[in-house]
């Protein structure tokens, strides 16, 4: 990739890294039979940034459900010259909890795609009731 990159800079041309389509979906749990909201969210663990890039989210809802499903889809153009993976990480939000005025974040373990994957597909199914760590807000 680096090669290509120096030769397109050589000829003129922008130096445009091959996009990697990012998937992920799965479920959330909250068996509570009460309202409760959540925010899911995929994004890629940048060194070389001091902001997160965010990939994609849900968007904070609200629901009656015991379980709901999600689905996040977005694509990077790279990470810089000397990463050859991209770190991806996933959190979710919740107010699943016995207790009131109660906002938890979830992370998940951070896994790693090639820079050079077309697509990469991740499955995450998160039991929700009192996990996390507490947050001031949903974001
Ligand atoms: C996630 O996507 C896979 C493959 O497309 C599909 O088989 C599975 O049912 C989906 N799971 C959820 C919870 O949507
Ligand atoms: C979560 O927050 C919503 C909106 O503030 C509220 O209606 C709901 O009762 C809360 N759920 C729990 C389990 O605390």
């Amino acid at each position: 990739m680096r090669v290509i990159c120096f030769l397109l800079i050589f000829l003129g041309n922008s130096c445009m890294a091959a996009s990697t389509l990012f998937r992920t979906n799965g479920t959330l749990s909250c068996p509570l039979f009460k309202t409760w909201c959540y925010v899911v969210t995929m994004y890629e663990e940048d060194t070389f940034r001091f902001l997160d890039d965010r990939i994609d989210t849900s968007g904070v809802h609200c629901v009656d459900a015991n379980q709901i499903s999600y689905h996040l889809i977005g694509d990077q153009n790279g990470d810089g010259f000397y990463n050859h993976y991209y770190e991806i990480a996933l959190s979710v939000t919740h107010n699943c909890t016995t207790k009131r005025h109660n906002i938890r974040t979830i992370r998940n373990k951070v896994y790693y795609a090639k820079i050079t994957s077309e697509e990469v597909f991740h499955n995450w199914n998160v039991q929700l009731i009192d996990e996390g760590e507490r947050v001031p807000d949903f974001e």
